[in-house]
Formats: structure tokens, C-alpha cells, sequence
């Protein structure tokens, strides 16, 4: 598809997902929250869902969490005109409480079809949640946050980056200097492969008992 032909598809995505006006999270003030950036863009940073100032603004990623990590992309060399930042669920929860299992299946098809229309190499999952989206439940974030995966995802290969959400890393040093080094880790990856050279990711299945629960979508 052209860059052009993705722009399109993008926004019709878009209108879909604002018709809904809501779908399981429809509220008074509640408003679409779809994504934004590069149609063609090799990276795509997938959260968890909007906040207070993202459902103000419409754009993901504008609140505290949001500044530190278009800091990070910024500081490690990385454009925000280059990637594309969404959510997992395209609309704020009450209170900004965990998005439910019936919430997430509801927004999965709009997740999934900006997914297709962008065709990243490679897929940062910000926090839980959208780690599990691809690589099941029974992995914990602080045993592989930073390792880079290959799944087979509906058809096609694709690179995950689990890294820790960014508001988890503003309420915990520790995880402050792993989100960085994160980021790190991840430019030296993209970098390598802007040079054609290959990163060599993590075995899907690799050894140990729980990764052999991984479920491979
Ligand atoms: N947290 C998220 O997961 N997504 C946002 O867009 C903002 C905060």
C-alpha cells in the first residue's frame, strides 16, 4: 500500500472506532483516542488506554507516562514523526482503571487492522496488556522486558519489544532505569537493522518451563 493509501485506511479505522462512540466504555466526555504517527512506520508503541489527558486531547501518550516516553523516543534518536503510538483500548476507562478482558476483545479488530495497514517490523508493548496480546499470559514483564521476540502474529512475522509502561517506570526508580536502558537496547536494535544487519531475537519457544506456556498468536 502507498503511504498515501495507509493514510486513508488509517482514518477510515479512525472513524470506526469514534463510531462506536465508546462501545463498552461509553460515557458523558468520553472520546476517541485512535493512535497517531508515521503511516510507515517500522515501530509501533502499543499501550494500554487513554487517560484524563489523552481523552482531552484525542492523542495518545500527552500525560506524564506520554512525556517520558516521546523523551525517551527523542533522547535515543528516534523521531515521533517516525513511529506510530497506540493504545490497546481506544477509549478511557472510569477512572482509569485496568481495561476488562470484554473491553479488550471489543477494540481488538481496530487494534488489529491498524496493525495490518501499518506492517511494523518491530511492536513495543508498553505494560501488560498488550504484551499478553502477543505473547499470551504467562509471561511476566521483568523476566523479559527487553528481549527482543519473533511470533508468527495472524500470518506474518513480527519483532515484539516488551518493555515496562512508562508510568510504571515513573513510580519506581529501578524500573526507571530499566525502561531506559530499554529504549537503549532498542535503538541499538533498530540502528543494526537500518545497516541490514540482523538482530538475532530470543527463540519463540525458547527452553524453561514457562515459556513453553507462551501462547503464540
Ligand atoms: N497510558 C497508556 O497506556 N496510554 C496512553 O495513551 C496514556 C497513558
Amino acid at each position: 500500500m502507498t503511504t498515501e493509501g495507509k493514510q486513508k485506511a488509517l482514518e477510515k479505522v479512525a472513524a470506526e472506532i469514534a463510531a462506536t462512540s465508546g462501545g463498552p466504555l461509553k460515557a458523558p466526555g468520553v472520546n476517541p483516542v485512535p493512535g497517531e504517527g508515521n503511516p510507515d512506520a517500522t515501530i509501533m508503541f502499543i499501550g494500554e488506554a487513554p487517560g484524563f489527558n489523552e481523552n482531552r486531547e484525542g492523542r495518545p501518550f500527552v500525560g506524564q507516562a506520554g512525556k517520558l516516553l516521546r523523551k525517551n523516543l527523542t533522547e535515543n534518536g528516534f523521531k515521533e514523526s517516525k513511529v506510530y503510538i497506540t493504545n490497546i483500548v481506544k477509549f478511557r476507562p472510569p477512572e482509569n482503571r485496568d481495561p476488562t478482558p470484554a473491553e479488550i476483545e471489543f477494540f481488538r479488530k481496530f487494534l488489529d487492522e491498524q496493525i495490518k495497514i501499518i506492517e511494523p517490523k518491530i511492536i513495543v508493548t508498553l505494560g501488560r496488556f498488550s504484551m499478553y496480546k502477543f505473547l499470551g499470559e504467562g509471561v511476566s514483564i521483568s523476566r523479559i522486558h527487553g528481549q527482543l521476540r519473533k511470533i508468527n502474529w495472524q500470518g506474518r512475522e513480527i519483532l515484539i519489544f516488551p518493555m515496562y509502561h512508562p508510568a510504571a517506570a515513573l513510580r519506581a526508580g529501578e524500573v526507571m532505569r530499566e525502561f531506559e536502558n530499554d529504549f537503549k537496547k532498542l535503538w541499538e536494535i533498530t540502528d543494526k537493522m537500518e545497516s541490514g544487519e540482523q538482530e538475532k531475537p530470543v527463540p519463540a519457544k525458547p527452553e524453561g518451563k514457562k515459556d513453553e506456556q507462551l501462547k503464540l498468536v
